[in-house]
């Protein structure tokens, strides 16, 4: 079986992306498992830009075929804020518990209905000797006034999907993937990843 390389080191985009990408006709493997240990750049200004410049990074260092994602929480009463600096919006050491508080103090003073925000992913696969390709995917809702729920991580406390009445964090896995921005985004990869498999 061919093997694919999974650019990742956030633990939480690893486990949905290995249900997302259940059944392929790829090995998966992991940055340890080749042994990469440097760091991709990640300083463009877009989602797309970070996603394809990690897989295009880490593709040409292991020959395999490579799937990276940037995402993000884009919240409109902050002008898209954090974006691109969800994962460093309350300084380098900082949790995701450190985060949450963070945001929800940002917004401490905006009423329910000027809260919305949307997930964003893009995922970008590179592959060897051809050109890369980039899927994106998105997830409406709003951010709650205090976290509930214990599954998913990030921000997934606070984000509140209002069809369902409850937080990401408070719906099963198996309904993030279906609806999240992530696994919106895997959907759409799949199909090409189908095709390079020949299956
Ligand atoms: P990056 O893509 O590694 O730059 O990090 C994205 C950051 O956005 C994560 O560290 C989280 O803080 C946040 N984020 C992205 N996707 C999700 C999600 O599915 N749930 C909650 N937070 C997320």
């Amino acid at each position: 079986m061919p093997r694919m390389l999974l650019a990742t080191t956030n633990r939480g985009k690893a486990a949905e992306y290995d249900v997302l990408f259940k059944g392929l006709d790829f090995e998966q493997v992991t940055l340890d498992q080749v042994g990469i240990n440097q760091e991709a750049p990640e300083n463009y200004p877009t989602f797309e830009e970070n996603a394809r410049s990690k897989a295009e990074f880490y593709s040409a260092l292991s020959g395999l075929i490579t799937i990276a994602d940037d995402s993000g929480l884009e919240v409109d009463a902050l002008g898209g804020e954090p974006g691109i600096r969800s994962s460093r919006y309350a300084g380098d050491n900082a949790t995701d518990t450190d985060r949450v508080n963070f945001l929800l103090n940002k917004l401490r003073h905006i009423p329910p209905e000027k809260r919305t925000a949307k997930f964003r992913c893009v995922i970008a696969v590179a592959i060897p000797g051809s050109s890369t390709k980039t899927f994106e995917g998105e997830c409406r809702g709003c951010i709650a006034v205090k976290p509930r729920g214990e599954n998913g991580f990030g921000y997934d406390p606070i984000f509140y999907l209002p069809e369902y009445g409850k937080t990401i964090a408070e719906v099963m896995p198996e309904l993030k993937n279906e609806i999240s921005h992530r696994g919106r985004a895997a959907q759409k990869a799949r199909t090409l990843l189908e095709s390079l498999s020949g299956h």
